[in-house]
């Protein structure tokens, strides 16, 4: 089945470039990129979407952070135009610096996928490399996810495991944990548009 994919962002779009590249040089196939909309005006990851050919929304949140309904029906009706839908979309957060309300998740449920730079249930929320080094863990990660109500609870569908090196920095483990996020969204992705991932509760088997 083809899928209808919708991007959304904050910044520097690394994981969202990715993605295009993936699709571009044919890992990924039967994934149409339809727009890649920011909540900030004049980010790199706009840029970079253009560089694709890929059609480029900016539903500016000014800085107004927190579950908001009226800011997503703005999303839903972009969505909608460019024809990525509940019934045949994908809506791939990528760095997206906003939690969207419980009505839109209703909306697109297992349809909204994010991307986590640690290995999820551990540090949720901002700044997860930081956490895993200051609370001294050895192994940490990133996970890819489908986006419940909570903040970074939803399915698990991929996860990577990266070292914690006693000399690393926020930057270094940050930089080799990407490395990995660039590996696994794509695949996610892959996956999902081959109607491979089956979700039995919080559970998510790849089948095939
Ligand atoms: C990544 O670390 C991702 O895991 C997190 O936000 C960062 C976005 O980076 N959700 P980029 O915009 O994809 O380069």
């Amino acid at each position: 089945m083809r899928i209808n994919l919708a991007i959304l962002v904050s910044g520097r779009g690394s994981n969202m470039e990715a993605i295009l590249r993936a699709i571009s040089d044919g890992r990924i196939s039967d994934v149409e990129p339809r727009v890649v909309i920011s909540n900030r005006p004049n980010v790199r990851a706009l840029d970079v979407a253009r560089s694709y050919g890929i059609t480029t929304v900016v539903i500016d949140d000014h800085g107004k952070k927190g579950r908001d309904w009226e800011y997503d029906k703005m999303l839903v009706e972009c969505l909608y135009a460019y024809d990525v839908k509940p019934d045949n979309g994908l809506v791939c957060l990528a760095g997206f610096m906003r939690i969207l309300s419980s009505e839109f998740v209703n909306l697109y449920r297992l349809r909204i996928m994010n991307i986590h730079p640690s290995l999820l249930p551990a540090f949720p929320g901002l700044n997860a490399q930081r956490q895993a080094l200051e609370y001294g863990v050895k192994i940490t990660g990133c996970t890819v996810h489908f986006i419940d109500e909570g903040v970074d609870t939803g399915p698990i569908i991929l996860q990577r495991a990266v070292e914690v090196r006693d000399d690393d920095t926020v930057d270094t483990l940050a930089s080799r944990i990407l490395e990995k996020e660039h590996e696994i969204y794509p695949l996610a992705i892959r996956l999902f548009a081959q109607g491979m991932l089956k979700v039995e509760g919080r559970r998510v088997i790849i089948t095939g």
